[in-house]
């Protein structure tokens, strides 16, 4: 049912047939901080015809994500990611949603979390013994590989308790590197081949997605035998309410592929990201190592010392508000819908982006400059809690935030203790969006 008092959403000027395509390939996040700026949070453009929406004042993002998540699915918005996740929890809704974000949510609960400090403590120790090599050789490394490999390691002992090698843990970063740049690539092709069609970008993503499958499947073949207190002993574990029957292993290799790529990418890019910051801002720097070194010394950092590192978390804050590695995500209206008297018709897809709410200069003072004081307890406690959302909100909101700021604390507390990554060129690194928010052409860094 159409209510024909409803006004369509503010939208600009278009070219016949292909829209704003031009603008999305060439610069999507550019586009999208340009139709906000001149439209307004809730804005339709067309690409191919089709009508899309891009929606980024916190109200409306919060109606769609929280107070109506139902009359909002993801729906056709993560086609694309299932060619790796399959039916993963990010790309799930209703009641299958429901049921696997039941099963998977106490391995995250904060009790079974701080079980976990310990060993993300020794993960990363083992870590910066190979930095100690770096820094007496004054060797340049790529910060964004240092912290991928450094957050696939925690997330596949803390959730698995999996033994991999050293050279497995590598083939998997590689492999998601290129998946994560794949699936991007895919989603902005007009015509969809199947993967079988021997395009060269397919022929490299089946090997990866090959890569993927010959670890995960060893690791549930594993887990069935010798059953373990883990995030897969939960998976394996789950039985169906109504039919009593457990989870195939596809779907097990599904959630665990999820959980891998969705539990370390995004944690790895939020870190390189601060490494980039704080060393491009000398007096934060000083401020966060002054606080380690109270909090901690050189002592290394538990779990009730957390608490205590709030200059720290403030920074981190603040990293996720600039460079929120989940920049965008969607849904897809169910049915019509109202969002203060505009129309979004049914089926319309429609971006959501922290990144520019996050840059939006109606919400925050000077958006561009990276200043960790917006987050002490007093200006968080006085502003709209609305505009702020790196991990999303509403029922779909990140599962493993808790997990994130634990090991990116205990990460940069760590690594200031002993070390003060420099970027090797004073240029500003740009921006290459993909699945996530990554740093075009890496971070070159010394110690
Ligand atoms: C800095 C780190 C992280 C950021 C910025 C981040 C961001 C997000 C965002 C924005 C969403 C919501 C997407 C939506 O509404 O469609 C989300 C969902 C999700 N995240 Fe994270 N995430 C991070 C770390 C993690 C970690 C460490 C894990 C797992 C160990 C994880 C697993 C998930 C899963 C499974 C979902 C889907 C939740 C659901 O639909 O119920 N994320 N994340």
């Amino acid at each position: 049912m159409t209510n024909t008092s409803l006004k369509p959403a503010p939208s600009p000027k278009s070219r016949p047939v292909i829209g704003m395509i031009p603008e999305m390939t060439k610069d999507m996040l550019g586009m999208f901080m340009d139709l906000t700026k001149n439209h307004g949070g809730i804005v339709q453009f067309k690409l191919l015809n089709k009508t899309y929406m891009l929606v980024t004042k916190p109200e409306y993002v919060k109606h769609i994500l929280q107070s109506n998540h139902h009359n909002y699915i993801r729906g056709r918005s993560v086609e694309t990611g299932r060619v790796l996740l399959g039916n993963g929890l990010p790309l799930s809704d209703g009641e299958f949603w429901l049921q696997q974000r039941r099963i998977m949510q106490p391995a995250f609960h904060r009790q079974k979390l701080s079980s976990l400090a310990d060993t993300i403590t020794t993960i990363i120790q083992k870590h910066l013994t190979a930095w100690e090599r770096y820094s007496q050789a004054h060797q340049v490394f790529d910060m964004e590989d240092e912290m991928t490999s450094l957050t696939l390691s925690i997330i596949i002992k803390t959730m698995f308790s999996a033994k991999i090698t050293e050279a497995q843990v590598k083939s998997l970063g590689d492999a998601f590197r290129l998946a994560s740049a794949f699936m991007l690539w895919k989603s902005q092709q007009f015509i969809q081949l199947p993967l079988s069609f021997p395009l060269p970008k397919h022929i490299a993503y089946n090997k990866a997605a090959k890569v993927l499958d010959e670890i995960v499947y060893p690791l549930i073949a594993e887990g069935r035998k010798n059953p373990q207190d883990d995030l897969l002993g939960m998976l394996l574990n789950a039985k169906d309410a109504e039919t009593g029957l457990g989870m195939s292993d596809a779907q097990v290799r599904d959630e665990i592929i999820t959980i891998f790529f969705a539990g370390h990418e995004t944690s790895a890019i939020a870190l390189t990201w601060a490494f980039y910051l704080i060393s491009k801002h000398p007096h934060v720097e000083s401020k966060l190592i002054g606080e380690i070194t109270q909090v901690l010394n050189m002592r290394t950092p538990t779990l009730e010392d957390l608490p205590k590192l709030i200059y720290t978390t403030q920074v981190i804050n603040e990293v996720l508000r600039l460079y929120p590695p989940a920049y965008l995500f969607a849904r897809e209206a169910v049915t019509d819908q109202e969002l203060d008297g505009y129309l979004i018709p049914a089926g319309t897809l429609i971006f959501i982006t922290p990144y520019v709410t996050h840059h939006d200069p109606t919400y925050w003072n000077d958006p561009e400059t990276f200043d960790p004081e917006r987050f002490t307890p007093e200006n968080t406690s006085s502003r709209n809690k609305d505009i702020y959302y790196p991990f999303g909100a509403g029922p779909h909101i990140c599962i493993g935030n808790n997990l994130a700021m634990m090991e990116m604390q205990l990460t940069l507390a760590m690594i200031y203790q002993r070390f003060k990554p420099d970027l090797i060129t004073d240029s500003a690194i740009g921006l290459s969006p993909e699945a996530t928010l990554r740093p075009k052409g890496g971070m070159k860094m010394k110690l």
